[in-house]
């Protein structure tokens, strides 16, 4: 088990490119299967989770090659309509693999997504919808049977919770169905305008993304397409929090400014400078920083729920009290015990969070128990004094590419131990 040992305090200083997003890169590649010809991917980030969905799509029976961060995905071949228990397993996000499987193969099994870090990750919006569409779901065993025996056909759709993923699962399963789907309540996250783009560069006919509510026309078929991935907006909130809590000044190139206007707000109210040129942010941090009096997750454009556990670890030494609510997962504190092992002042009651910021954090052994609590760790050990270890770095690598080699460019001490 690999562990990142981190000597603390530091200041970061220099420029980093900002990755492309994982949780675009997740559904683009499920939608290369909808493609009759070769789909060619830019910036798709070097994540465990990447790979195992590359995995997914050679199982089905795709041709996919990678050639530093472009992925090409031929599609033309695929004979099974199965994912297997394992990836699953995996990566809970493979369910959005649903709604592609079908609309290529009409039918799918896979087993139920098992819970995850985050609590219960239910799957009833997604299976509500694909029933609407015309897919007839058995569960048995832990497993799904989903068929469409007479297709797939357009019906008009509402969400009761603006789920990015079972709005995604709609789109892939709709742009190839028979008349017109229209998701209301549809999630609104930049992650669903990337996905629209590049069915609609393949010949789809998706309006509407961005905006609660999406209206699919089904076409017959969809063509290969080239496509570059948008930058992965939490990847650059996790960098500006490290920045913010070493009082250091960094420069993130390759951002979408427009992705991060939820989140820049909060870094101006600790007391940070930010300023945008083009595709480069600049962050300026006053050393110690201001608190945050209230960070509330909700969905896009709301404050990402992907920040909080970077953003909360970083008004861990704000000179006053800062308040988190967790709106959208329902377990999503697991960071705090281990950021008060760093010596963090934390009180959790439900969904809230209060963080009473305090002068120095010290260095300890920690856990990661998922993706952006583990991050939260790292940007917690950048700022303590002496050496943190935090383990369980698998969790990390699922979405921040080579968090290390990106930090220690910046001149942290941060250093991987197999
Ligand atoms: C996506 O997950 C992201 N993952 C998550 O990022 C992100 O936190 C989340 O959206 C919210 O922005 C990927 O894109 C791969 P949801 P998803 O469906 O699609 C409930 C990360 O760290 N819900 O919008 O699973 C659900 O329980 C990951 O990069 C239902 O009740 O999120 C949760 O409380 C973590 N029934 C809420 O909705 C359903 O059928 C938000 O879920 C589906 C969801």
């Amino acid at each position: 088990m690999s562990r990142l040992k981190i000597e603390g305090p530091c200041k970061l200083e220099g420029e980093v490119q900002v990755h492309g997003a994982k949780n675009s890169t997740l559904p683009l590649l499920a939608a290369s299967l909808l493609c009759d010809g070769e789909c060619v991917l830019h910036n798709c980030p070097q994540l465990s989770d990447v790979e195992i969905t590359i995995q997914i799509l050679r199982h089905l029976g795709c041709q996919v090659k990678r050639e530093g961060s472009t992925v090409v995905v031929d599609s033309s071949q695929i004979q099974n309509w199965d994912i297997p228990d394992q990836l699953m397993r995996e990566m809970r996000s493979s369910i959005v693999f649903l709604g592609a499987i079908l609309a290529r193969m009409k039918q799918a099994k896979l087993s139920f997504p098992g819970g995850c870090e985050l609590g219960p990750r239910p799957i009833d919006l997604h299976l509500a919808a694909l029933k609407k569409l015309g897919v007839q779901i058995r569960e048995n065993h832990g497993c799904l049977y989903c068929s469409a025996k007479h297709g797939l056909w357009g019906k008009s759709i509402g969400l009761s919770f603006p789920s990015v993923g079972a709005t995604e699962n709609i789109m892939l399963a709709a742009v190839l169905a028979k008349g017109t789907t229209i998701i209301t309540n549809a999630a609104c996250e930049p992650e669903i305008c990337d996905l629209a783009n590049f069915l609609n560069a393949a010949g789809g006919d998706v309006k509407g993304a961005g905006s609660s509510t999406i209206v699919i026309q089904g076409v017959e078929r969809l063509h290969g397409c080239e496509h570059r991935v948008i930058p992965d907006r939490i990847a650059a909130a996790t960098l500006l929090a490290a920045a913010a809590i070493t009082g250091s000044n960094i420069l993130l190139r390759e951002i979408e400014p427009a992705h991060l206007e939820p989140i820049l707000p909060v870094f101006e109210e600790a007391g940070c400078q930010l300023s945008i040129q083009g595709r480069e942010l600049s962050i300026v941090s006053p050393g110690r920083l201001n608190p945050v009096k209230s960070v509330r997750t909700m969905p896009y454009p709301g404050f990402p729920t992907d920040a909080q556990a970077p953003v909360m670890a970083m008004t861990c030494m704000a000179d006053g009290t800062s308040v988190f609510v967790e709106n959208i997962f329902e377990s999503r504190y697991k960071h705090v015990g281990e950021l008060v092992r760093l010596g963090a002042r934390i009180k959790v009651e439900g969904r809230v969070a209060v963080v009473e910021g305090v002068k120095h954090l010290s260095g300890a052994e920690v856990q990661a128990a998922d993706l952006r609590g583990g991050a939260a760790l790292v940007v917690a050990g950048l700022a303590a004094e002496g050496v943190t270890q935090v383990q369980n770095v698998r969790y990390i690598d699922r979405g921040y590419e080579s968090l290390e080699h990106t930090l220690t460019s910046l001149g942290a001490r941060i250093t991987r131990i197999n």
